[in-house]
């Protein structure tokens, strides 16, 4: 891995440059490390795109969406001219050879310059491009590349696209993107894991009675319908970001935090989780789709009501599943996935509920430890929109009672939020920028990972696709269809909410 202040020259081109993605989180994100000082002294940031533009057109655009994604006060005229300088725009198209001659003559790079390719395109132009790349002499050395998700939309697809780049790059200059590896909070989880001793014996199947992995969003798919219709939520945030959550979670810890070591335990995880087929996927996952309610006191379409939405669909917008992690550690431990769009709020939490004392002495004898009022630890991580850790605990409630003790569930709360609070939370591109920058693939996912995640995947996929019955409706504003609820509730488990 590199230092930043040992590179000399830095080329960034962002090919699908005038995009959202590209305009509301990697120019902004850009600009912060610009500012705070981050960044290579010559660095050149290229947004490439079909349409004709020139570099003063395409800074006024980064410009409107700098002020409206980025607070005010992180804004600063000076640092923005200084990153403005450094913005340049190229029309290319991604099918013609053409283009990517002329980029190389614009770049002028030589075998010392550090390239970074950051493919922020539709997925099916990744060969494409890296060919183009090739055939112009842009593929050296130190050329990367950089992938966007979604990498295909099952283990075939998934596997063309990674065998176009792979023909082009080494695994070591592939960097596919999933952003939530860039969030601090969920780096935290392995802070909390590995950088403490308290939670490491007690994270096993002799400990932990399940764990609990919830992505809620109150958005929905508008204005971007036809591409969400195509995913659905378990392509759009299960195969990728869940699951990632989930290898973090599950694995075993990592010799060092390498890419190598981290990636290799994380691989072991995906390799181990129980497969979903068939009838399995019927007692084990529940899919929904929104219909119109209410998010947030506001009336809220259902997502066949939502603008571009076609007449009917069978996408889903909510899943909620119970799988296993079929090894030594985990083996028994139901994990629990679920995810959905206008759902009542937006949060994002992992729980880890720990078992029940054995006994309860606060009762009489042949009193369940449930009965007398005691309920199983319980560790909270909220990953956004707040940051915090809370760990449930019985206690006793103060007072003379004289006819027992009275517990009550009191949470030992450690609020990141407010603890740093003086340290801005910054874009997950942000870091990830910085790691491509360095040459560090940490937290970036390995091919062989992005393969067992969709082998899984494509078992409940395909079980999906043949079955005649559609995704249940839920209220927008709701948690969801009641199935998911009977689902946990099978075991006699109940959704942290
Ligand atoms: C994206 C999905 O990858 O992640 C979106 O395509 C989703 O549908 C988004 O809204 C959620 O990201 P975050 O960072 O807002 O939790």
């Amino acid at each position: 891995m590199i230092e930043i202040g040992d590179i000399d020259t830095c080329s960034i081109v962002i090919f699908g440059g005038t995009g959202d993605l590209a305009t509301r989180m990697l120019l902004p994100s850009l600009y912060y490390l610009d500012r705070d000082g981050y960044l290579p002294a010559r660095l050149r940031v290229i947004g490439a795109a079909r349409h004709p533009m020139d570099d003063d057109a395409y800074r006024q655009t980064a410009y409107a969406k700098l002020r409206e994604y980025i607070p005010d006060s992180e804004y600063d005229d000076a640092a923005w001219m200084r990153f403005a300088d450094k913005l340049e725009y190229l029309p290319v198209d991604a099918n013609k050879a053409e283009d990517f001659q002329a980029l190389a003559k614009h770049l002028r790079i030589t075998r010392q310059c550090e390239l970074i390719c950051y493919l922020s395109t539709a997925p099916k132009l990744y060969g494409m491009i890296c060919r183009n790349l090739k055939k112009a002499g842009l593929v050296l050395p130190k050329t990367r590349v950089v992938l966007e998700k979604p990498i295909g939309h099952d283990l075939k697809s998934s596997r063309t696209i990674n065998d176009a780049v792979s023909a082009i790059f080494a695994e070591s200059n592939i960097f596919r993107i999933d952003h939530y590896l860039g969030k601090e909070t969920v780096q935290n989880i392995l802070a909390l894991r590995f950088g403490n001793s308290i939670f490491e014996p007690l994270w096993n199947r002799a400990n932990v009675d399940h764990v609990q992995i919830t992505v809620a969003e109150s958005v929905g798919a508008g204005g971007r319908w036809s591409y969400y219709n195509e995913s659905g939520a378990l392509r759009d945030m299960l195969q990728n970001h869940m699951l990632q959550l989930l290898t973090l979670i599950a694995m075993e810890p990592p010799r060092e935090f390498d890419p190598d070591a981290v990636r290799n335990e994380k691989v072991k995880v995906l390799r181990s989780l129980r497969e979903l087929k068939g009838r399995d996927v019927r007692d084990n996952a529940v899919r929904g789709q929104y219909a119109a309610g209410e998010v947030g006191g506001e009336p809220a379409p259902g997502y066949l009501q939502e603008e571009d939405a076609g007449a009917d669909s069978r996408t889903e917008t909510f899943v909620a599943l119970r799988t296993y992690i079929d090894n030594w550690r985990w083996a028994g431990v139901p994990f629990y996935l679920r995810t959905g769009k206008r759902l009542a709020h937006r949060y994002s939490e992992v729980l880890i509920q720990f078992r029940q004392v054995p006994f309860s002495i606060f009762a009489s004898s042949g009193v369940q430890p449930e009965k007398a009022g005691l309920q199983p630890n319980k560790l909270v991580i909220r990953l956004q929109p707040e940051e915090n850790i809370k760990l449930l605990m019985m206690n006793k409630v103060p007072g003379l009672r004289q006819d027992g003790i009275e517990l009550r569930e009191v949470p030992l709360n450690l609020s990141l939020t407010e603890e740093f609070k003086r340290t801005r939370r910054r874009f997950a591109y942000e870091r990830l920028f910085l790691d491509i920058i360095r040459h560090d693939t940490t937290l970036f996912v390995r091919r062989d990972e992005v393969e067992a995640a969709w082998s899984w995947a494509d078992g409940i996929l395909d079980t999906w696709k043949r079955s005649s019955s559609k995704p249940e409706p839920y209220a927008a504003g709701s948690w969801g269809p009641s199935s998911a609820f009977a689902l946990i509730g099978g075991l006699g488990h109940t959704w942290h909410e």
